[in-house]
């Protein structure tokens, strides 16, 4: 059996992957800030089944952090998290130090990616700064490790959005393949933020999904206005957490769903706030694109 390899030093990288490259192995890529849970290991598991090789990144991106505090309180767990990768069989892991992926005085290599309706609508908004940083260490991983396909979580359903949009406009040689979101068993959508809540607030946690299948479900038959104080009477339902946005939008451009029956693929969205942790979630209403 060959072990999985764990590499911080990109020069390493770079010779492991030319290696690779000039045997013609294909090369699956799961970028990650770790503390994995099982949404992170089924794109593992997506990645093994479809390269010969497979490489997952852990490292805690300073750059898309818009509020100090949670940079500081991000989940750093490695050792464990080398523990669940490896029985998957991916072959590598890089996982730099912050100064190993932005030396000082090094140009920031921001791409200049014209987001249009993307940059201003949900995370945009309410996390100044967050797709510009995801796009930089992105576009960066891309570079060294070159991958022919990259995973990435439906989970994060605009930042999926932001990398297909920025892999098209540069032209980028890589597919994005989006992954479904995986659940704990009541509901709550995977994170590495929920080892952050007590018990207690992980069962509160489950109203967010709640409400977001209640507006799907309740799509036909009840008014957009309805959908809306519904869910966000159910997530705030005894003053435990505080929704900061619920938009149910068009699922290509992300703006609001305005005339229901002209769009073709829509999703509802939301942001919540549970003590000092702040959740997303989003789920398909529908999609006749598919
Ligand atoms: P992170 O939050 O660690 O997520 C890494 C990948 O796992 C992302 O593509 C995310 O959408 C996916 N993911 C997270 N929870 C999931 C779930 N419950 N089900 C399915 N997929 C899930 O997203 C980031 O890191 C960073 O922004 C990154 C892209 C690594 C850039 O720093």
């Amino acid at each position: 059996m060959v072990l999985m390899q764990v590499i911080d030093n990109k020069r390493v990288l770079s010779s492991v992957i030319t290696d690779w490259k000039e045997a013609g192995l294909k090369i699956g890529f799961v970028p990650t800030m770790g503390a994995l849970h099982e949404g992170h290991l089924a794109l593992v598991r997506k990645a093994r089944t479809e390269n010969d090789r497979v490489i997952v990144s852990i490292f805690v991106n300073p750059t898309q952090f818009n509020n100090p505090d949670d940079l500081k309180n991000y989940p750093r767990t490695l050792d464990s998290d080398l523990k669940k990768i490896e029985p998957i069989g991916a072959d590598l892991v890089f996982a730099p130090s912050v100064g190993e992926m932005y030396p000082p005085g090094e140009d920031p290599e921001v791409p200049e990616i014209n987001l249009g309706s993307l940059d201003q609508v949900m995370e945009a908004s309410h996390r100044p700064g967050h797709f510009k940083g995801v796009m930089q260490v992105v576009y960066k991983l891309f570079k060294m490790v070159r991958p022919d396909s990259a995973y990435f979580g439906e989970k994060d359903f605009q930042q999926l959005a932001v990398i297909r949009e920025m892999t098209k406009q540069i032209n980028l040689p890589v597919a994005i393949i989006g992954c479904p979101t995986v659940r704990e068993s009541n509901g709550l959508a995977m994170s590495s933020r929920n080892a952050l809540l007590s018990v207690e607030q992980r069962i509160e946690a489950a109203k967010i999904s709640r409400a977001l299948f209640y507006v799907r479900d309740n799509w036909i038959t009840s008014s957009p206005d309805e959908l809306f104080q519904h869910a966000i009477a159910g997530i705030e339902k005894n003053g435990i957490m505080k929704v900061e946005y619920i938009s149910i939008a068009d699922a290509q451009t992300l703006e609001p769903v305005i005339n229901r029956n002209g769009t073709n693929s829509i999703r509802v969205f939301a942001a919540v706030r549970l003590g000092s942790v702040r959740l997303i979630d989003n789920v398909e209403i529908l999609n006749n694109n598919a």
